[in-house]
């Protein structure tokens, strides 16, 4: 279990997280929150790559800069932008990131070969890494955040500039690695989260602003999302979310906390909770 207590961190005199306090425990957990709303300063603290300007983190209860090496062993990290040598092959850079893990090379020949086949690069392990399209390169950065089999893995941004294929591939193996594991994968695309989070963690202001399941989250939004016609003028409270094409006529989506006065209530999605939660910022 991952605990974070009343942890803040500013750059310059920017607070960026606030006073923040949340408990993880196993389970996808989708850190979700618009550019520059905080994951990754969030997610690198919890990596103990930066330090935090007050507050602790504690795993199971210890201090996790106190655990020191024994956190680190239990850690997986895809960081956002994520360093690679373009002439190693996927399975040479697979066999670095073991060494720096401290796993000889006899163990580490037979991981490596395994981790390729799980992420699907069975027969691309002798390519060299340049020679990798973004997605297949996104698999081997999430085969080496897997090589000592952690308890918690962090994935950063791990589906940016994938396809909508390679992303469902992505998202679908991710699903798949998360059983008895703690994974925190934070995005600001709704549907990497949609169908495999257990939790959607949203930010804002440097603080939690929602930490529920997508259905429950749903069901807070139930009768709130109408469709109305294109000429629709929004009353108090209301909120316009998108345009809507419907066959040759456009109609607009709207949240509406009352019915309003003609349109017809839709189903309520992830994507409209974003947009209701972070809609009046610019
Ligand atoms: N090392 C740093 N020095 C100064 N400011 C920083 C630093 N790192 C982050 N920031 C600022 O903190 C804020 C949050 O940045 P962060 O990278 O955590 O956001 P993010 O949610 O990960 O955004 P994105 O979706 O674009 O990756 C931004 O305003 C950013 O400019
Ligand atoms: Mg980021």
């Amino acid at each position: 279990m991952l605990h974070l207590d009343h942890v803040s961190k500013s750059f310059r005199n920017k607070r960026v997280i606030n006073d923040l306090s949340l408990s993880i425990g196993t389970g996808v957990h989708g850190l979700l929150a618009p550019n520059g709303a905080g994951k990754t300063t969030l997610i690198q603290m919890i990596a103990t790559l930066i330090r935090l300007d007050s507050g602790n983190i504690t795993w199971n209860g210890q201090d996790i800069m106190v655990m020191d090496e024994d956190y680190r062993g239990l850690l997986g990290y895809l960081p956002q932008k994520f360093g690679y040598y373009p002439d190693y092959s996927a399975e040479d850079f697979l066999m670095y990131i073991a060494a720096l893990q401290g796993i000889g090379r006899k163990r580490a020949k037979p991981l490596a070969k395994d981790l390729l086949k799980t992420v699907g690069l069975k027969d691309q392990g002798k390519q060299k890494m340049k020679t990798l399209s973004g997605g297949m390169i996104q698999r081997v950065g999430l085969a080496q955040a897997m090589i000592n089999d952690p308890e918690l893995m962090i994935l950063d941004e791990p589906t940016a500039g994938l396809d909508p294929r390679e992303r469902v591939r992505f998202r679908n193996l991710v699903h798949a690695l998360s059983r008895d594991r703690i994974v925190i994968l934070s995005t600001h695309i709704v549907s990497d989260l949609e169908t495999i989070a257990d939790r959607v963690i949203m930010l804002k202001d440097g603080q939690i602003c929602c930490n529920q399941s997508p259905r429950q989250i749903s069901r807070w939004l139930e009768g709130k999302i109408f469709l109305v016609p294109a000429d629709y003028r929004l009353g108090q409270g209301q909120l316009l979310l998108e345009d809507e094409l419907d066959g040759d006529a456009t109609r607009l989506r709207i949240y509406s906390p009352e019915p309003p006065s003609q349109g017809q209530a839709v189903p309520a999605n992830l994507e409209d909770a974003f947009l209701v939660i972070y809609g009046d910022e610019e």
